[in-house]
């Protein structure tokens, strides 16, 4: 068991089991038909999970057609289902091809998560498209792999899952008669769990750096880099200073309650160690977040003068 110590922006403890170990995954099926067969699959899928994974299967049809008109507010089904995509750190998408593409009620909930900021990006997907033909829902797998790249969705590359001649697959239970079929998609849950921890634990050690990652748009202003809310009101920030020559020294980390547990406090200080590292300065750190930043993530201890 590890034991690693890690502090949140107040400096308060946080149980590592839970921030590393402890996942949870949205799951999509394409289909809004009561007997849907990618229904059947989802909830197999689903069972094929590790404890420590919770599945929250979330309903696309009670989602109203999107319009960018109603937004940035929005519609009360669609602010809810986004709060929903912020809580998640993977997907599962079981997905029927409609006419050689993804269902709209599917696309359709790929465009209200995109908006007014992505609420997809950096999670983790698993693609599994089904047919009761012979192809599987190709066409639909690689279209809906298609919106991946521009919100920034990670994809299980391999296995690729296409499942054909669903309407032969289910015994009475709902359950699928072939054990090939279910240890293949178990070797597809494998590779999915694989990568949600793969990806969890190197984005907590850096890849906010890049800034399509960021889950908050800074900006840098004299002594400090800051987000405002819509009011004005600075909400996360970073103060420092150049007093010491060949050093920046951080002075305070800010981030309001509401803002917490996004991984703020981290963006903030990543932000200012990307500007150190342009400028080949050294970081002092005198504020204990900052410290205790620097006690966590060792790859950084170079940068502490
Ligand atoms: C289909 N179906 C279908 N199948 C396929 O292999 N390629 C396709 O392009 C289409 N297109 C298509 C369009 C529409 C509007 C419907 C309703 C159906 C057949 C499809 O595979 C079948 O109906 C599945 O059973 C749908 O999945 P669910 O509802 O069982 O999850």
């Amino acid at each position: 068991m590890l034991t690693i110590n890690v502090l949140d922006a107040d400096c308060q403890s946080i149980d590592i089991f839970e921030v590393v170990f402890l996942k949870k995954i949205g799951v999509f099926v394409g289909s809004l038909r009561k007997g849907s067969y990618s229904k059947k699959i989802a909830k197999v899928l689903v069972s094929l999970l590790p404890s420590n994974i919770e599945a929250e299967f979330l309903d696309t049809g009670v989602l109203p057609l999107f319009n960018d008109d109603l937004d940035p507010n929005g519609v009360p089904e669609w602010n809810r289902f986004r709060n929903q995509l912020d809580t998640l750190d993977g997907l599962l998408i079981v997905t029927p091809e409609y006419n050689r593409s993804i269902p709209g009620a599917l696309k359709n909930a790929m465009d209200i998560g995109s908006r007014p900021t992505n609420h997809f990006g950096g999670r983790v997907a698993l693609v599994v498209s089904d047919s009761i033909g012979n192809a599987g829902g190709y066409g639909a797998n690689h279209h809906l792999r298609q919106t991946f790249t521009t919100l920034n969705i990670i994809p299980v590359q391999r296995p690729e899952v296409y499942l054909a001649h669903t309407d032969t697959m289910f015994d009475e239970h709902d359950m699928i008669k072939s054990e090939g079929t279910i240890g293949f998609l178990q070797s597809a849950i494998d590779a999915f769990v694989k990568l949600l921890y793969v990806t969890s634990l190197s984005s907590s050690v850096g890849e906010f750096l890049d800034d399509s990652t960021d889950p908050l748009s800074l900006t840098l202003g004299k002594g400090h880099y800051y987000h405002k809310n819509d009011a004005g009101e600075i909400v996360a920030e970073i103060k420092f200073n150049f007093d010491t020559p060949g050093a920046v020294t951080v002075t305070s980390t800010t981030v309001q309650p509401e803002l917490r547990g996004k991984g703020i406090a981290k963006q903030l200080v990543l932000k200012v160690i990307a500007m150190a590292k342009a400028y080949q300065l050294k970081i002092i750190p005198k504020c204990s977040y900052v410290e205790s930043f620097f006690k966590t993530y060792k790859n950084y201890a170079d940068m502490v003068q």
